[in-house]
């Protein structure tokens, strides 16, 4: 038996494609190693996006020299962005690897794994491969109760800090109708929510849809996944504020398997830092349009990402970030100090802020949104929210969930309530969960779960 061990950095976008590669292992006949050090196969699906967590990567990978010096025949492997970026480069940093494979040609490793050689030149895959890719293999084994479908993949967009669209190429639409069967195969094995992925999923444009000014292909496509009625819950990641239509904003009040949770990266509060981002909005814009999503959905939680430190920003600029977070008032957020990245245009910049002073500003922010998500979630106490259960919670007793909005709960109850919806009453608030009592009795829940799906078919 053959054995391997994969650890996945980075985005959702990475987390999805470690899930089509563990499937294609499978159909060949691997399984996971417990450790290491049993492994025959060790495999890092790396991200790129900020200097430090490419670096961290690196180091880890060092601390395989050792065994692979005992062990000459195992495969030590590295993938996703930080592969495409650094391609045959990465034999310099980490000698001892046998392959390095960019995002978009993970697919090809179990294929190419049987016929490796250990002792050999290393193989380096980057670019678009010249197979289109094949469809997510149909695992055996149950679905996760939420599962990642990437709908879309690359980015046009070349903001001037990401890496991005050098790494995973132009923006390229999967067909609704490849899209629709993962789906339903993964419904078929017990998921009950569904997370649309791509870096820009509103920029959906599959083959033949229709001409600029007609529907949104993206609206079309969430409306054909929420007829399913095994279907509870539907999100998306990650939207750019440039190109949100209304047709969407108006979804998020009528489509009811739309959970009501999106993340909407702003970046910066800043018009000229947005500027010099080439975000193409401005603060106004991203403003208005979070009022006209809160009008429609007035539970709407939304979530959003901020970099603080890009280059030029000036006290004022950062000033204008905290009064937009304070007027978005956001459940919560990531927030990032500038990080040079290769190729971008940032990197060419002039102004660059010192790292200890990115460090001030990343608390001033961190510190404001702590109090907001805080306020934000001391609202919820005595309220009665839906949580799809996914797992034990923390203490013992406990299960743990999500609501709608995307908040952790956990609460007493027993572990057959994994896979439901239950009905929790908040009791307790933190920054980063919810604590909640059962509102609906076990015995009951199974029928509420069979309701709320029938509500939605
Ligand atoms: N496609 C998504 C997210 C891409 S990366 C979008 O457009 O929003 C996720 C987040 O990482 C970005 O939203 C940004 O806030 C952050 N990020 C990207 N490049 C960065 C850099 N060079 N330095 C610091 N943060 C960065
Ligand atoms: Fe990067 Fe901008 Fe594309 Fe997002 S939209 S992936 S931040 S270039
Ligand atoms: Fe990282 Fe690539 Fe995602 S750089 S954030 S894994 S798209």
């Amino acid at each position: 038996m053959r054995r391997y061990t994969l650890t996945t950095f980075g985005c959702q976008m990475n987390v999805y494609d470690s899930g089509r590669l563990e499937g294609l292992l499978a159909e060949r006949g691997w399984v996971k190693a417990q450790k290491a050090d049993e492994a025959d196969f060790i495999f890092f699906n790396a991200c790129s996006i900020r200097e430090k967590a490419a670096q961290r990567v690196i180091s880890r990978l060092k601390e395989f020299k050792s065994l692979k010096k005992a062990r000459p025949n195992l495969i030590v492997g590295v993938g996703g962005c930080l592969a495409e970026q650094e391609g045959a480069n990465f034999l310099k940093k980490v000698p001892f690897l046998s392959l390095v494979a960019g995002p978009r040609r993970l697919t090809e490793i179990p294929a190419l794994l049987d016929r490796l050689d250990p002792k050999g030149p290393a193989i380096i895959l980057a670019g678009d491969g010249a197979e289109p890719r094949p469809p997510a293999a149909p695992a055996s084994q149950a679905a996760p109760l939420s599962s990642f479908v990437t709908v879309m993949e690359g980015c046009d967009n070349f903001c001037a800090y990401c890496v991005v669209p050098y790494l995973r190429g132009r923006e390229k639409s999967r067909e609704p109708g490849e899209i629709l069967a993962e789906v339903e195969g993964l419904l078929a094995r017990g998921c009950r929510e569904i997370v649309l992925l791509g870096q820009n999923v509103n920029s959906y444009a599959p083959k033949g849809s229709p001409a600029a000014g007609k529907a949104s292909p993206f609206v079309d496509l969430l409306k054909r996944l929420a007829a399913y009625p095994e279907l509870w819950r539907l999100r998306f990641t990650t939207s750019h504020p440039k190109d949100f239509p209304p047709e969407l904003i108006e979804l998020f009040g009528s489509l009811k398997t739309l959970a009501p949770s999106l993340h909407l990266p702003l970046q910066s509060g800043s018009d000229s830092v947005l500027k010099a981002m080439g975000r193409r909005y401005d603060r106004a814009q991203y403003l208005g349009l979070v009022k006209k999503l809160k009008k429609a959905a007035p539970l709407l939680a939304l979530s959003t990402d901020v970099i603080v430190g890009f280059p030029g920003e000036t006290e004022e600029d950062l000033a204008d970030t905290l009064s937009a977070l304070a007027e978005a008032r956001f459940d919560s957020i990531y927030s990032f100090k500038y990080s040079d990245r290769p190729q971008t245009r940032a990197l060419g910049l002039p102004n660059k802020i010192p790292e200890p002073e990115k460090a001030r500003r990343l608390d001033l922010v961190q510190d404001l949104q702590r109090k907001i998500t805080l306020e934000i979630n001391q609202a919820l106490v005595g309220q009665e929210l839906e949580v799809l259960v996914t797992g034990p919670g923390r203490n013992l007793g406990q299960m743990s969930g999500r609501s709608g909005t995307n908040k952790i709960v956990n609460f007493i109850g027993p572990s057959s309530l994994y896979g439901q919806l239950a009905r929790a009453t908040i009791v307790e608030a933190y920054a980063a969960s919810l604590l909640g009592r059962l509102a609906t009795p076990a015995g009951e829940l199974w029928a509420a779960a069979g309701d709320a799906a029938g509500a939605r078919s």
